[in-house]
């Protein structure tokens, strides 16, 4: 006998029920607003209770007082403020308490010095801040293409902890078995960087830190053989597309026009900000987050031994302008609005724990040893005399 039958119906009705009714499985309210021609399928999508979620994760720390631009320089006052040292007394106390709070406000001044000898380097990450500091004032002086007059803080990204929220890392696990399977070339994983699809794990790497192009559409509808992109390339931007989403809480006709992907004309402004946005983040991983390798303990690098670096999320974590947009700059144009010394010390003698001033290889008076000649030198660190120009 067939008995299971009114079983089955009455389970699949009730399960019906339930999904209209309740057990949480109620569809999101979706705000939709159409951005495009009728027709063309331009419609941006927004889950509103997620919205309230995301605006109250983003309100602005205000700074903790109001900092007085005149008397004696930090650089006179102190011992070993290499960067910040334009700033006035009042300003530079205030900016190590607004970094307390954006970075360590549970551990306090000690997580970067050591009480007993401020001017010390011996904390690791002091160095580290100090070529954040560098970079905060790069992003903000050489890429107001993307960051506008908004710029970034370190809040943008650390929102009052030590090691931001979102970053990424190579990412080669699970480890494939042996021989023929050895080269799983990042497929068939879930990839934790490309929203948790099965798309390439590592495309991060090729697009956020080495410079591979970004083109894979045609431009015909048959093959004229000028298109030399594959399936890989093409998922491997899909998957850095993913990543840029998911990153900014936004769906891709936030920048590409359903009907052209490829075409910059028929694009919303915001593909040219984006177009910014990757080859600042490429700048910030290449030029200072590779650079501090040596510095960082192993507990903060990946599996890999490479430091974390910096994707779209690190600074808009899930909304498509950090922080909605508001500016924190304001309080501190003198310290981050603006580049100090750029030069960078080898940070591959850097040891922790180490009473040490961690600087830039300087020769004091002498003459400045053009770049990328290497100084024979006989003592450590001393320069041999080197033969006279034009010799
Ligand atoms: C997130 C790391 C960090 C935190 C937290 C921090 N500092 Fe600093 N501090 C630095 C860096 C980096 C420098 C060097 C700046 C430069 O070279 O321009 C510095 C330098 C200093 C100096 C100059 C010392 C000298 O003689 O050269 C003083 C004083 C100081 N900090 C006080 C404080 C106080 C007080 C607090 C807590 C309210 C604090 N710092 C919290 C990173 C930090
Ligand atoms: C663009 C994003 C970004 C900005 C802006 C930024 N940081 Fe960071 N910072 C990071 C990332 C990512 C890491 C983690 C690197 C790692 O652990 O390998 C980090 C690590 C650090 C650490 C080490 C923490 C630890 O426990 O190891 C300190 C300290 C720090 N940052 C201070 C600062 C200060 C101070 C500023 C502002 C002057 C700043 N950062 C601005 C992205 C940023
Ligand atoms: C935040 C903006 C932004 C979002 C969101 C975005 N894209 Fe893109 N997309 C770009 C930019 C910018 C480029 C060109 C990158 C470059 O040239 O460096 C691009 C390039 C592409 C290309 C290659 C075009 C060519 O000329 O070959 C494809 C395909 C593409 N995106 C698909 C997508 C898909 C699918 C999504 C949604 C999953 C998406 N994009 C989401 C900004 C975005
Ligand atoms: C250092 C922090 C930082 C990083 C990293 C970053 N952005 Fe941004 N982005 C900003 C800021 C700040 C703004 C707001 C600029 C403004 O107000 O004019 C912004 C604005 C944008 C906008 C314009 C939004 C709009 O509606 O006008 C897009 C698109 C964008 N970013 C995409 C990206 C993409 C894609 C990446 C990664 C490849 C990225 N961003 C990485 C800080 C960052």
């Amino acid at each position: 006998m067939k008995l299971w039958i009114p079983f089955a119906v009455s389970a699949g009705t009730l399960l019906t029920i339930a999904s209209f009714v309740g057990a949480g499985w109620d569809a999101p309210p979706v705000e939709t607003e159409q951005i495009g021609y009728r027709g063309t399928g331009m419609y941006i999508h927004k889950d509103i209770e997620k919205e309230e979620a995301l605006r109250a994760a983003n309100i602005v720390p205000p700074a903790p007082w109001e900092a007085d631009p005149s008397g004696d320089r930090a650089g006179d006052i102190y011992e070993n403020v290499q960067i910040l040292g334009d700033l006035s007394d009042d300003q530079f106390n205030q900016f190590m308490a607004s970094i307390t709070e954006w970075v360590s406000p549970e551990q306090g001044c000690n997580y970067c010095h050591n009480p007993e000898n401020l001017a010390s380097d011996e904390v690791y990450t002091k160095v580290v801040s100090r070529r954040m500091i560098q970079m905060t004032q790069a992003i903000n002086v050489d890429w107001k293409a993307h960051v506008g007059e908004t710029g970034a803080t370190c809040y943008t990204c650390h929102r009052g902890q030590p090691v931001p929220a979102e970053y990424w890392f190579s990412d080669l696990e699970p480890k494939p078995a042996g021989n023929m399977t050895q080269n799983r070339d990042g497929q068939n994983v879930v990839a934790q960087f490309a929203g948790n699809s099965s798309l390439p794990q590592n495309a991060l790497m090729d697009y956020l830190l080495n410079d591979m192009p970004i083109r894979v559409h045609s431009n015909t509808a048959l093959p004229t053989g000028t298109n030399l992109a594959g399936t890989k390339e093409t998922e491997n931007t899909w998957s850095l597309m993913m990543h840029m989403s998911e990153s900014l809480g936004a769906n891709c006709l936030t920048c590409h026009n359903s009907r052209a992907f490829n075409d910059w004309d028929q694009s919303p402004p915001q593909r040219v900000t984006a177009w910014h946005g990757i080859r600042m983040t490429r700048d910030i991983n290449v030029s200072y987050m590779v650079g501090l390798t040596p510095v960082f303990p192993a507990n903060r690098k990946g599996p890999e031994g490479d430091v974390f670096k910096v994707g779209c999320a690190t600074c808009h974590n899930g909304v498509q302008k950090p922080l909605h947009g508001v500016s924190m700059l304001q309080d501190y144009l003198d310290s981050l609005a603006k580049k100090g010394p750029t030069e960078v010390p080898d940070y591959s003698t850097y040891e922790p724990g180490v009473t040490q001033i961690m600087a830039p290889q300087t020769l004091g008076s002498m003459t400045p040893i053009p770049s990328g000649v290497m100084p024979n030198t006989d003592v450590a660190g001393l320069p041999k005399a080197v033969g006279t120009a034009g010799n």
